[in-house]
């Protein structure tokens, strides 16, 4: 392949745009097999060379794909001047581009999957998808005894919205009462509010499972990785069906 200049290589590979990646390699961030290389023009073979910024290697990927553990306290946005957001999360270089699959709120923890996919995100939060997210909560207060029921035939909420059937585990009963509750839809506060409709308060909430791929029990909150191209190749399909 014909060799090309390093700044161009570097934005091609999603570190930025070209003002920026020539920063970058000014300010000697960037090396070329293990050197470092100030010279934004300096060419490169871009099937050969492996180039490094901040010391991890860069590889072209056509789209990306992250799981996040997300911690409480951020909030699911792109930008916010008050609030720190998922995206605050990932390196500068990393971010261009990105944004989340859906929301949790901010007191919320864990699996949001973060891309600069259009075309998957919206496929998985296309409400005709019913694609499938677990949650595991902390709960207040005596659930009623026929909770499970209402969840499995559709929960009407206190404002009279009727949810799709969703599925109710107990994991632990009272004091430390636990649930696990498993959504084919993403209404706004839904846990919380299916939950107050059959007399609890959530009081800690976290999302273990999206569309069938489990949070990566290695990722503390705050932490991320790529998708492995099984995760990948599940979400492309629509989600593993688990109920
Ligand atoms: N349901 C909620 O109430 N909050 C979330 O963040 C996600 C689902």
């Amino acid at each position: 392949m014909p060799r090309i200049r390093l700044d161009k290589l570097l934005t091609h590979l999603n570190c930025g745009s070209r003002k920026e990646v020539q920063a970058m390699i000014r300010a000697g961030r960037v090396a070329v097999d293990g050197t470092a290389e100030r010279d934004p023009a300096a060419k490169v073979d871009p099937d050969t060379a492996s180039v490094s910024l901040d010391g991890q290697v860069q590889r072209y990927r056509a789209q990306r794909y992250y799981m996040l553990n997300k911690p409480a306290g951020v909030i699911t946005a792109s930008r916010d001047a008050r609030h720190d957001t998922v995206l605050d999360l990932f390196p500068e270089a990393e971010r261009r581009g990105l944004f989340a699959v859906g929301r949790l709120d901010k007191d919320t923890e864990g699996l949001l999957l973060v891309t600069d996919d259009g075309a998957l995100s919206h496929a998985l939060m296309s409400p005709n998808r019913h694609v499938s997210k677990v949650y595991e909560a902390a709960v207040e207060g005596e659930l009623a005894a026929d909770a499970a029921e209402r969840f499995r035939q559709g929960l009407v909420l206190k404002d009279g919205t009727v949810c799709r059937p969703a599925r109710l585990e107990v994991l632990s009963g009272l004091p430390d009462a636990r649930v696990r509750i498993t959504l084919r839809e993403g209404k706004y506060h839904q846990v919380k509010r299916m939950v107050a409709a059959v007399g609890g308060v959530v009081v800690a909430l976290k999302r273990v499972q999206l569309g069938g791929i489990p949070l990566d029990p290695a990722l503390e909150p705050g932490a991320f990785r790529e998708l492995t191209a099984d995760e990948l190749a599940v979400l492309q399909a629509g989600g593993a069906q688990e109920f």
